[in-house]
């Protein structure tokens, strides 16, 4: 069996977000899901997502592509996230492009196109001008 490990926040979730997650599936029988807490937000951006980790969470295990979900707390675990769940592949979007070559000693790293023009950042500043 392939395993296929990937990360993201998916706060509000959105059709790039569903694009990604169908599209790293394709890599494996067995897509994992780090969803990123809302502390792990906080200590990078200085705000909290506008959905909790536990409804982001959620609906990510929701997707009929989604095998398994778990908490990404720190950044720095990474490389043991992805030797705990086994991964074969370590799929991204391409604003990753490059960051994450160092885990190419355990694992096949690879970086799939953004879905254009949507992101969770334009669709907060969509919504408050509106
Ligand atoms: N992603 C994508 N296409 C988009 C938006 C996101 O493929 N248009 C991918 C990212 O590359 C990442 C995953 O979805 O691999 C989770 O991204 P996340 O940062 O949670 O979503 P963004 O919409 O990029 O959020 P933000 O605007 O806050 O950065």
């Amino acid at each position: 069996m392939t395993r296929v490990i990937t990360f993201g926040t998916f706060d509000i979730f959105h059709v790039g977000h569903l694009n990604i997650l169908k599209r790293a599936a394709e890599y494996g029988d067995y897509l994992i899901v780090g969803v990123s807490t809302d502390a792990l937000n906080f200590s990078k951006k200085q705000r909290y997502p506008v959905c909790p980790q536990n409804s982001r969470a959620e609906i990510v295990d929701a997707l009929a592509c989604v095998d398994h979900v778990f908490y990404e707390e720190s950044l720095e675990l990474k490389r043991q996230y992805i030797i705990d769940h086994k991964a074969d592949f370590l799929v991204m979007g391409d604003d990753w492009q490059g960051k994450f070559d160092e885990f190419s000693d355990i694992c096949k790293v690879v970086y799939l196109p953004r879905t254009p023009s949507i992101s969770t950042t334009e669709l907060i500043e969509i919504v408050k001008e509106r």
